[in-house]
């Protein structure tokens, strides 16, 4: 009878008891936080934590390293219990429009994580400081909430940090000098916030793989983005207060997205930009710009094909696609 009874129980013993007690209780008092009753019905202590909703386990440790919770009406603050899991490598916070409250300064006590997303909540406060202790981030996504005070210049001392999407807030102040010394090519978005003041000089060093400053009051010279060895593909510098000659930028090869309207650039569409054989999207629009619109783009987009709403509303730029002729 024993051995049988062995048998049946085992499994069930061994599966209920994966998870870590520690890891239970800290998504417990996780869970408790919330003013919600029974936010998750799945976070029961019958079944083993590592199949909750949202909880990602380690198969072979069984620590849990993910966390990862979509929630229309989940009510309340990011709770400072979350410091417990210890061993969370990934975070993700989306779509919690009832989220409230600042970015708790225990987060900075999370030294695995790796990946962190708070996006499109109600948080608020400012961008911490303390983001600058989490090693090992690579990828920070804290797009669409309501953050606001300036970009903190510690975020470029991260090591391997490769994805910084800080953009739809309410961001002031200008991007710090740091920003020039990231040691990846990260991809930065700063699109659609309230920053200002000049670009700075050190930007030029950075490899961006892609960068995207739209929707800004940035003034002063985004040429630093431009460079023919470097291997960014996406340069959205739209709708800010840009005002440099964009006769003496050159373009990476790798070029594939280009967005320039609305700022006060000036010179002219240099011809090395039929070099960017990857270019699907251009747009020079609402600018000083003059002279001949550059022909014999290479590949999928010839100027002929182009919408003239690419070119309009410049000082005197002129040659197909637009109506006036080059004398
Ligand atoms: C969550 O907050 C919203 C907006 O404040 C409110 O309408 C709703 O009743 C709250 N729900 C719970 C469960 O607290
Ligand atoms: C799980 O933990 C083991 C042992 O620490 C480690 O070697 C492995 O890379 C981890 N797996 C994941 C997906 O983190
Ligand atoms: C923030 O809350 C407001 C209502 O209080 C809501 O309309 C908005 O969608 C929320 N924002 C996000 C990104 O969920
Ligand atoms: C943008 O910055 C300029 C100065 O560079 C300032 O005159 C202007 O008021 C600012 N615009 C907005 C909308 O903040
Ligand atoms: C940019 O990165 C590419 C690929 O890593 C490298 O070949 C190139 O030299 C870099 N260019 C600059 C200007 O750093
Ligand atoms: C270029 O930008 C202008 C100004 O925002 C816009 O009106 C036009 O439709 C855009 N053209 C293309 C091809 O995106
Ligand atoms: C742009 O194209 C439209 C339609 O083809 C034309 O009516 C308009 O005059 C053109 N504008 C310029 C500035 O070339």
């Amino acid at each position: 009878m024993l051995v049988p009874l062995l048998f049946l129980f085992f499994p069930l013993l061994s599966a209920s008891k994966l998870c870590h007690p520690d890891d239970q209780s800290a998504l417990l008092s996780f869970k408790d936080s919330f003013s919600n009753p029974n936010p998750f019905p799945s976070w029961d202590v019958q079944f083993d934590c590592c199949n909750w909703y949202g909880v990602e386990c380690n198969e072979t440790t069984n620590y849990v390293i993910g966390l990862n919770i979509i929630s229309n009406d989940l009510n309340g603050t990011i709770p400072p219990s979350l410091a417990k899991l210890k061993h969370l490598q990934h975070l993700r916070l989306h779509k919690i429009p009832n989220l409230i409250g600042e970015i708790p300064q225990e987060i900075g006590e999370l030294s695995h994580l790796t990946y962190l997303v708070i996006s499109w909540t109600n948080i608020s406060g400012h961008i911490p400081h303390f983001l600058a202790n989490l090693k090992t981030l690579a990828y920070l996504d804290l797009s669409f909430n309501r953050l606001s005070g300036p970009l903190p210049p510690s975020l470029a001392t991260l090591p391997y940090l490769y994805a910084i999407d800080l953009s739809r807030n309410q961001l002031t102040g200008s991007i710090p000098e740091s920003f020039g010394h990231f040691p990846q090519n990260p991809a930065l978005d700063l699109s659609h916030n309230m920053l200002f003041g000049e670009i700075p000089v050190s930007l030029a060093n950075v490899n961006f793989s892609q960068v995207d400053i739209s929707r800004n009051n940035l003034s002063g010279d985004a040429s630093v983005f431009f460079g023919k060895g470097k291997i960014t593909n996406t340069i959205v510098i739209s709708r800010n207060n840009l005002e440099f000659d964009f006769s003496k930028v050159s373009f990476m090869e790798s070029l594939d997205v280009l967005d320039i309207s609305h700022n006060k650039i000036y010179g002219s569409i240099p011809t090395q930009i039929i070099e960017a054989v990857y270019l699907q999207f251009l747009n020079v629009s609402y600018n000083r710009l003059c002279g001949k619109i550059p022909t014999g783009w290479k590949l999928r987009y010839r100027s002929e094909s182009w919408d003239n709403s690419s070119f309009i509303h410049n000082r005197c730029l002129c040659g197909i696609p637009l109506d006036h002729p080059c004398e």
